[in-house]
C-alpha cells in the first residue's frame, strides 16, 4: 500500500474548490439559518463569526499541517505524529465523527432530493404560502418509505463517486457546480429583499439582541463553525493529506474559510427577510427553509423553474461535503487496514445508510421518542457530533500539534510570509494558546450552568 504513490489533488484550485466543496453544505443553507432561528438571530452570527476566526481558521490551518505532514488518514496521522501514544484517539474519534454525521446528514441531503421531485412535478409551484408549505413538508417527511428510500439514494451517490476516487470523483464535481450556487442563493436574497416585510427579517440577522445568547447559544455557535467548516475530525487532515508540496496551505485556509463563511451569511441573508415577510416564526426548526424557499418561488415567475435549480444545487453541495465525511472513514480503512476502496466504501455504506434509519424516522414514527433529555435521534445525533465531538477533536487537535508534537517540527509546511505581523506566528500563537483556551471555557461555562439549573 505504502510504496504506491499517493494520489494527490491535479490542481490547486481544484483542492481548493474541493475543500470549500466540502466545507459548503447544508450546514452552510440549512443548519445555519435554523440554528441561527433557534438561537435568536444576530448576536449568534456575531458569536458564531467570533468562533470562526478565533477557532475555525486556526485549526483549518493545523488540519492542513497534519494532513500534508503525515499524508495520511486521521488515524494514522496521529500515529505518525505522536506514536503508540493515546493521542490516535483523536484519530478514531474523527472516523466515528465522520459516521455519526454522514448517517444523519444523509437524510437531509435526501430531503433535497425530495423537493428536487417535487419541484419537477410542480408540487412545490402551488405552495404560496408558508402554512401550505409547512403542510406539505410535514407530509414529505411522514411518508417514511420514501425518506428512507431518499436517504439510500443520497449515499449511494456519495458511495458512487468515492469509488472512483478523489481526482476523478471529487474533485471534478466540486469545480463546475459550486459557482452556480452562489449564483442561485444572489437571485434569492434579491427577491427575498424585495418583499413586503422583509427589514424585519434584515434586523433579526444583522441588529444583536445580546438578551437572546446564553451558554448553551454559544456552544451552538461554536459547534456551528466546525459544522460548517468540516473541522474537529479530520475530514481536513485527510484532504490535505492529497496536498502537493507546491500548494500554499495559510492562503489556501484563508479561501476556503471565507468563501464558507460567505455563503452562510448569504444563506441567512436569503431566508430571513423571506422568513419575516412571510409571517413564519424563524424559530422552526429543521424544516425552516423547506417552509419558507418554496414559497419564495411559488410568488416567483419562473418559480418552478428556480425552485428546481435551487434543490439540485444544494443536492450537489450536500454531496460534495457528505463525500469528504466518508473519504475519512474510508481512508482510515483503506490506508490502516489495506482494504480495497471498493470493499471499504460499499461496506460501510451500507453500515452509515443503516445508522441513518432512525434519523430518518425521526421526523415522523420516531418523532416524540427522546433518546437523551428531550432530544430525538437525531437531534441528540446532531448536538453529539457538532456540539461535543468536533469541538472535543478540536481542542485536541491545537493541543498534539501546538504542544505534544512541537509546532517547529511542522513550521516550515507554511507558507513564506515576509509580512511585518508574521500570519504564521499569528497562528502559532492562536493554536497554542487562543483556540484551546477558548473551546474550554466555552465548555466549563456550559458544565457550571446545567449543575446551576
Ligand atoms: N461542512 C459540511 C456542511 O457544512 C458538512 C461536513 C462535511 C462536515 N464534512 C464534514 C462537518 C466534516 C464536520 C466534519 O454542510
Amino acid at each position: 500500500m505504502s510504496e504506491q504513490k499517493r494520489e494527490q489533488w491535479g490542481s490547486k484550485v481544484g483542492f481548493v474548490l474541493a475543500a470549500a466543496g466540502s466545507a459548503i453544505g447544508l450546514g452552510n443553507i440549512w443548519k445555519f439559518p435554523y440554528v441561527t432561528g433557534e438561537n435568536g438571530g444576530a448576536a449568534f452570527v456575531l458569536i458564531y463569526l467570533i468562533s470562526v476566526v478565533l477557532l475555525g481558521l486556526p485549526i483549518m490551518i493545523a488540519e492542513l499541517v497534519i494532513g500534508r505532514h503525515t499524508e495520511k488518514d486521521p488515524v494514522g496521522a496521529f500515529k505518525a505524529m505522536l506514536g503508540g501514544t493515546g493521542w490516535v484517539i483523536i484519530g478514531y474519534m474523527g472516523v466515528l465523527s465522520g459516521f455519526f454525521i454522514l448517517s444523519f446528514y444523509s437524510v437531509i441531503g435526501g430531503w433535497t432530493l425530495g423537493y428536487i421531485v417535487n419541484s419537477i412535478t410542480g408540487l412545490t409551484s402551488s405552495l404560496k404560502d408558508v402554512g401550505t408549505a409547512k403542510v406539505a413538508f410535514n407530509e414529505f417527511t411522514h411518508d417514511t418509505v420514501m425518506v428512507v428510500l431518499y436517504h439510500f439514494l443520497f449515499i449511494a451517490a456519495c458511495v458512487f463517486i468515492v469509488i472512483r476516487g478523489i481526482k476523478n470523483g471529487i474533485e471534478k464535481w466540486s469545480k463546475v457546480l459550486m459557482p452556480l450556487l452562489f449564483i442561485i442563493i444572489i437571485v434569492l436574497i434579491v427577491r427575498g429583499l424585495s418583499m413586503d416585510g422583509a427589514i424585519d427579517g434584515v434586523a433579526f440577522f444583522l441588529k444583536p439582541d445580546f438578551s437572546k445568547i446564553n451558554t448553551d447559544s454559544v456552544l451552538s455557535a461554536l459547534g456551528q463553525s466546525f459544522f460548517s467548516l468540516s473541522l474537529g475530525m479530520g475530514a481536513i487532515i485527510t484532504y490535505g493529506s492529497y496536498l502537493s508540496r507546491e500548494d500554499k496551505i495559510l492562503h489556501s485556509a484563508i479561501y476556503i474559510v471565507i468563501l464558507d463563511t460567505v455563503i452562510a451569511i448569504m444563506a441567512g441573508l436569503a431566508i430571513f427577510p423571506a422568513v419575516f415577510a412571510m409571517g413564519l416564526n424563524p424559530n422552526s426548526g429543521p424544516g425552516l427553509i423547506y417552509h419558507v424557499i418554496p414559497a419564495v418561488f411559488a410568488n416567483m415567475a419562473y418559480g418552478g423553474v428556480f425552485a428546481t435549480l435551487f434543490f439540485m444545487l444544494l443536492f450537489i453541495a450536500a454531496l460534495t461535503s457528505g463525500i469528504s465525511l466518508l473519504e475519512v472513514v474510508v481512508a482510515y480503512i483503506t490506508d490502516e487496514k489495506g482494504w480495497s476502496r471498493k470493499k471499504a466504501v460499499l461496506i460501510f455504506g451500507t453500515v452509515i445508510f443503516l445508522l441513518g434509519v432512525p434519523s430518518a424516522l425521526s421526523f415522523n414514527v420516531m418523532e416524540n421518542i427522546t433518546v437523551f433529555v428531550g432530544n430525538n435521534f437525531f437531534d441528540f445525533m446532531d448536538k453529539l457530533t457538532s456540539n461535543f465531538m468536533l469541538p472535543i477533536g478540536g481542542f485536541f487537535i491545537a493541543i498534539a500539534l501546538g504542544w505534544k508534537y512541537g509546532l517547529d517540527k511542522t513550521m516550515h509546511e507554511l507558507d513564506p510570509d515576509t509580512r511585518i505581523i508574521s500570519l504564521k506566528e499569528l497562528w502559532a500563537f492562536t493554536i497554542k494558546f487562543v483556540s484551546p483556551i477558548l473551546v474550554l471555557l466555552v465548555f466549563i461555562f456550559n458544565f457550571i450552568r446545567q449543575i446551576g439549573d
